[in-house]
């Protein structure tokens, strides 16, 4: 099931929201790609799309962190590192597997996929809701 935007996930700066919405999406890519047959290397350039933009996000929240003088931004840091190295390592059995004989996204067993599922579920999501809705004030 793909994760709808709500109104809830906004911290009301435009550029961060924008961002926001558009990593849903590619989160959304990821999982359709990842839940019905498909070509493993569509998948993997879900997923390329998918760390790319989250990392050009990352950089963006944290430049403005920086230029607010945000007080929390150490733990916030550490927080975005630690998305991207979740998402590493549930990415990591997928492209193993392509870099082998499969073409289909049917080779993937289903713990990684699930893994992967469950990950992205709540993986952006959380992060809004718990680091960047208290950026609100600051920007
Ligand atoms: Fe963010
Ligand atoms: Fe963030």
């Amino acid at each position: 099931m793909p994760i709808v935007w709500r109104d809830a996930f906004s911290i009301g700066y435009k550029q961060i929201d924008l961002d926001h919405r558009h990593l849903l999406d590619l989160i959304n890519v990821v999982e359709a790609a990842l839940t019905s047959e498909h070509a493993l290397s569509k998948l993997l350039n879900a997923i390329d799309d998918l760390m790319e933009y989250t990392r050009r996000h990352f950089t963006f929240e944290e430049r403005l962190m920086a230029d607010a003088v945000y007080p929390h931004f150490e733990r916030h840091k550490a927080g975005h590192l630690e998305l991207i190295e979740q998402l590493k390592q549930a990415a990591a059995p997928i492209k193993v597997l392509a870099a082998g004989e499969a073409q289909m996204t049917s080779a993937v067993p289903e713990a990684a996929r699930d893994a992967l599922v469950a990950l992205l579920r709540h993986w952006l999501v959380d992060h809004i809701i718990k680091e960047d809705m208290q950026l609100k004030p600051f920007l």
